[in-house]
């Protein structure tokens, strides 16, 4: 992988040490033009607004293909969302629900999820159950099947969590679900992009995402999968202008195409550079090197996951005496490090995310700042 080529082509890249990824990707430029020429076509008048309106209507259209190609799905599997809460919305206000239904979640979601789904209890009455983590995917299987009861309705997890980015066993977690009829949905944003995701292969019923973090794509782009055999049970929001029988009968009102245009660019970006699955190893590669330099240096611990099956490309650690925020504005004020810290379970720390296009003299810049601020708080 041309890497040198790859960050020539991603202008975020020129301001500090970029390690934000699962905050929001940085866009290639082609992401960039294809959306502000889509704007700009409307904006000069160029073409009339009709006219633009039925282009923009026609990229978007071809679009569900593209992703279920790039995701291992059918078209009609998929809905356009602007969002992974516009997708969760979908699902939980589509299902019918009954006072006492169980839903599953862990205990490190992201508040987006995490609030959809105390909306659900509030509105209906669902009980909420939270299923704690572990890095020991057997474990953590032992403690799902062990929450279960004939009451659960859903588990809806984060394929990847969005603090320490572990990464739950997704096909063995459906595999259970399925075998006794509970729906899964899955929140798949620090997924997507960032590994090779085949979603017939997960087998869930449903799974919400955005392009804005390691699709590279504009903020206001997503999608929803829905699997086939589920769009029976789950209802429109609103009654479908054009029901045609796939997942595009969710959608809730006029999209953003234009943004499209860049969640279209953005996967070809993606697959022009090799794909999903040279990116993953790229990545991973980089990722590993760096857990190994971090937990070399005395008072630095991963909080993160260092197993082979559960961890991932983004890369949690605390330094001892020292709070997560403090650090983060420290990496941030003083050697123009984007990160953030992570808040969500104790202890408190910052969360790395290591991309493909991650440079090794930002990971040097990383190594010697931790380094840095470990040694300034006394630690040997
Ligand atoms: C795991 C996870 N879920 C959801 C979100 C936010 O979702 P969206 O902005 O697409 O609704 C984030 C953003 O950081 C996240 O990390």
């Amino acid at each position: 992988m041309d890497i040198a080529w790859i960050r020539g082509q991603i202008p975020g890249l020129k301001h500090g040490v970029y390690l934000n990824t699962a905050g929001i990707g940085l866009s290639p430029v082609s992401v960039n033009k294809a959306v502000a020429e889509g704007y700009q076509q409307l904006r000069s008048g160029s073409v009339s607004t009709s006219d633009w309106y039925t282009a923009m209507r026609a990229a978007e259209a071809e679009l569900p293909a593209r992703i279920a190609a790039f995701f291992g799905a059918e078209a009609g599997e998929i809905a356009l969302t602007m969002s992974t809460g516009e997708g969760y919305g979908m699902v939980l206000g589509g299902l019918r629900w009954q006072p006492g239904d169980e839903v599953l979640i862990t205990n490190e979601e992201h508040p987006v999820p995490l609030q959809a789904a105390q909306g659900l209890a509030d509105r209906e009455g669902a009980i909420v159950k939270v299923v704690e983590i572990d890095q020991d995917k057997d474990l953590f299987l032992h403690r799902v099947e062990q929450t279960i009861t004939p009451r659960t309705r859903l588990i809806c997890f984060s394929h990847v969590t969005t603090d320490w980015g572990t990464r739950l066993p997704a096909r063995e977690i459906c595999g259970l679900a399925r075998a006794r009829g509970i729906f899964t949905l899955w929140d798949g944003c620090q997924a997507v992009g960032q590994f090779p995701v085949d979603l017939h292969e997960i087998g869930g019923d449903f799974y919400a995402t955005n392009g804005y973090k390691w699709l590279l794509s504009p903020m206001g782009t997503g999608f929803l999968y829905v699997r086939k055999g589920a769009q029976q049970f789950l209802k429109p929001l609103r009654q479908p202008h054009a029901p045609d029988g796939t997942a595009r009968q969710y959608e809730t009102g006029t999209p953003a195409s234009v943004l499209y245009l860049g969640l279209g660019a953005g996967l070809d970006f993606l697959a022009g550079i090799g794909g999903p699955q040279p990116i993953a190893a790229e990545a991973g590669r980089k990722a590993e090197s760096l857990r190994e330099r971090l937990d070399a240096i005395p008072g630095v611990r991963i909080i993160g996951s260092r197993r082979a099956e559960t961890r991932t490309c983004i890369v949690a650690f605390s330094i001892e005496g020292m709070d997560g925020n403090e650090v983060s504005d420290a990496l941030r004020n003083r050697w123009q490090i984007a990160q953030r810290a992570t808040n969500i379970n104790a202890p408190s720390g910052v969360r790395i995310s290591v991309a493909f296009y991650t440079s090794d003299s930002e990971l040097d810049t990383l190594v010697e700042a931790v380094t840095t601020l470990a040694g300034e708080k006394g630690n040997p």
